[in-house]
């Protein structure tokens, strides 16, 4: 075993990975760009005030699971690496005053996120997300289109059987009296519970709905749901959700017990998932609206709504093989009087934009073309000792000679 590895929870992404990880990257920037998002960067560490304000301090996320850093000199852990992108780049859009923008200002991410969880499959420390948030819009037309567009992305970077499971989780006129409800009935079986589900009933009862202990699960069989202490406007809001989603043709899942792991949330709630996996580690996305975020971070009460896809999850449920590295042609010289003009064919190909590798190791023919195949070069082409040109084709095996004005042609064929 090598002595030093990956720190745990994080993996390297090797050539191989990176094949189909550039194809989500672009599919993603392409797809944002076409909704009209604007990529944005923002630092991958922030002021801790930054989570704790914006994602909750009786979250997991917070409490368990952020990576805090001292500065130099100093015991206060004044920073934390993101665990995700949007109260950084909520914090962004106060700094710079983006409320003066036309609005809603529409804003793309790609990057890595750090959250000091266990470690399992779809579950990592260092993770990548593909971000979206639309900001300064009530809705709810434009949650349709943030949904609509989260299942295309999914959809199409290739995973099959995407669903979208919703819930409105109410706001701050209807959600205290949902929470008092919940209280008041969990309470009453308060000594059921164990005793994580207990502290949660203390702390942060919503916490509750989102339980995996079995007991816990019966109890909230009988539990009041939020979706009968929606007030009048997270109603009309959510129908009317429910509605332009039926309008585009999207079909829910609806998930009255979905609240999702931090607490800038108000009114929709969404994660997406493949039919047939469940539990946290499946989700291929989450996301939804939170109207009180930007104004918790000291900017003026400004709605809105985005979502997050987690790319390793995604690469996962593609179930696609490592992608391919090929290169469009490799170069191979019968004699030694042959390599300085595959070098020079080379460069021309690569100046069409066709990848193009040349040996520069001196081996002989036979090793060139046990290399060419190693690499996996789509096409071979063979500067024989008489100066013509033979073209092979790796995957048939086809021959043939070409005239040197015909080969971009070809390649490109
Ligand atoms: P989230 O649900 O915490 O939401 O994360 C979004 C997605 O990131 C998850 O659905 C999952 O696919 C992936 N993910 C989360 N944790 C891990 C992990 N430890 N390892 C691998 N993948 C992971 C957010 O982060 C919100 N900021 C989304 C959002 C944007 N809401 C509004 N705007």
């Amino acid at each position: 075993m090598a002595k030093f590895q990956a720190p745990r929870g994080t993996r390297d992404l090797l050539p191989a990975d990176m094949a189909v990880w550039q194809r989500l990257e672009d599919l993603g920037a392409k797809l944002a760009a076409t909704y009209g998002y604007q990529p944005i960067e923002t630092p991958l560490f922030e002021d801790t005030e930054v989570f704790e304000r914006g994602i909750g301090e009786v979250t997991d996320i917070v409490e368990k699971e952020l990576f805090r850093i001292k500065s130099p000199g100093s015991d206060e852990e004044r920073w934390a690496l993101r665990p995700e992108p949007t109260a950084g780049i909520c914090r962004a859009y106060v700094e710079h005053g983006m409320h003066t923008l036309p609005q809603p200002v529409k804003l793309t991410s790609w990057g890595p996120m750090f959250r000091y969880d266990r470690p399992q499959a779809g579950r990592y420390r260092q993770f990548w997300q593909f971000d979206v948030e639309a900001i300064g819009d009530a809705g709810p037309a434009i949650d349709a289109e943030v949904i609509e567009l989260a299942l295309r992305f999914v959809r199409e970077a290739g995973v099959e059987n995407v669903e979208l499971h919703l819930n409105s989780i109410g706001d701050a006129a209807c959600r205290p009296g949902y929470i008092a409800a919940l209280v008041d009935y969990m309470s009453g079986h308060a000594a059921e519970l164990p005793e994580l589900e207990q502290r949660r009933l203390a702390a942060n009862p919503l916490r509750l709905l989102d339980t995996k202990d079995a007991q816990t699960l019966a109890i909230l069989e009988g539990a009041p749901t939020m979706d009968a202490h929606l007030c009048p406007a997270c109603r009309d809001h959510f129908d009317s959700l429910l509605a332009h989603l039926a309008s585009l043709g999207i079909e829910p899942r609806r998930a009255p017990r979905l609240v999702r792991g931090l607490d800038y949330y108000t009114r929709t709630a969404f994660e997406l998932y493949q039919r047939g996996a469940q539990g946290q580690q499946s989700a291929l996305g989450g996301g939804g609206r939170y109207d009180g975020l930007i104004e918790q971070l000291g900017g003026p009460s400004t709605p809105a709504v985005g979502w997050a896809a987690g790319i390793e999850r995604i690469m996962l449920a593609m179930g696609e093989e490592a992608g391919s590295t090929a290169r469009d042609a490799f170069l191979a010289a019968a004699d030694d009087d042959q390599r300085q003009r595959a070098l020079t064919l080379a460069i021309e190909l690569r100046h069409a934009g066709l990848s193009a590798e040349v040996d520069l190791a001196g081996r002989g023919l036979k090793g060139q073309l046990k290399h060419a195949n190693r690499i996996g070069a789509r096409h071979v082409l063979i500067l024989e000792a008489d100066g013509s040109l033979q073209m092979r084709d790796m995957e048939s095996g086809e021959q043939h000679q070409v005239a040197p004005g015909e080969v971009l042609d070809e390649l490109s064929s």
